[in-house]
């Protein structure tokens, strides 16, 4: 397992994983890393560097996950985080993957109701996981904030969320949809829209459940944490 350390270069990183730009671009900071360090490239853009590898490290290894660590920043760095990458879920993946499913239906002579099924099915799916965006970004994260920042002025202290089942529902749903691509596509279609298109919805799938597991494991251990010590 390869665990990236401050002393590597920045540049390292992403030739050792390029589905790690994304995630670096979430925390502000742009190509042209020079010869810079993680540190050094931390220290410029005034990020926390322990924060910053404890999250390209969790994405980069399945099997990494320093759960104690992650628990001891700051609640605020995490939301923070969680935010921007609803942000490039909203603004990139899902747009991408919407368009990406247009063009393949549209590649096909003959469209039946199996293809018709495929963007119905990824429509449904977009607006549900919208609405938990929503929720997140509505209820979740300003009591998180609050309780950090004013833990006075949080009124109701039995707040519970329930995550882990929708989270589920998500993983499912992605599932889905592979399967009805993978499944009921017609034979004529454009090869390279299909291939781009699987692979969008791989690299999605990897990066929402990345983001799902911090949102159960630490957000919400963090939260009740706070709600305890607020009563
Ligand atoms: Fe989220
Ligand atoms: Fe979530």
């Amino acid at each position: 397992m390869q665990v990236f350390s401050k002393n590597d270069k920045m540049v390292h990183l992403v030739q050792a994983n390029h589905n790690l730009l994304p995630v670096i671009h979430r925390f502000g900071i742009r190509l042209g890393f020079g010869n810079k360090t993680v540190e050094e490239l931390c220290f410029d853009y005034e990020i926390n560097s322990d924060f910053f590898l404890a999250i390209v490290n969790t994405f980069h290894n399945k099997n990494f996950f320093p759960k104690d660590q992650l628990l001891a920043f700051s609640p605020l760095l995490l939301v923070d985080y969680l935010k921007k990458t609803h942000q490039y879920y909203v603004d990139y993946s899902l747009p991408r993957i919407e368009k990406l499913i247009h063009r393949l239906l549209m590649s096909t002579p003959k469209q039946n109701s199996e293809m018709q099924m495929i963007e119905k099915f990824y429509l449904a799916y977009k607006k549900k996981l919208l609405e938990h965006f929503d929720e997140e970004e509505q209820e979740v994260f300003p009591i998180v904030e609050k309780l950090v920042l004013h833990p006075d002025q949080v009124a109701d202290k039995n707040f519970d969320a329930n995550f882990e089942k929708e989270h589920e529902h998500v993983d499912f749903e992605l599932d889905d949809l592979k399967n009805l691509i993978l499944k009921y596509l017609v034979p004529e279609y454009d090869e390279l829209i299909c291939n781009k298109l699987m692979e969008e919805i791989y690299h999605f799938e990897r990066d929402i459940h990345d983001h799902s597991r911090m949102e159960d494991a630490i957000l919400i251990p963090q939260m009740t944490q706070l709600l305890r010590a607020a009563e």
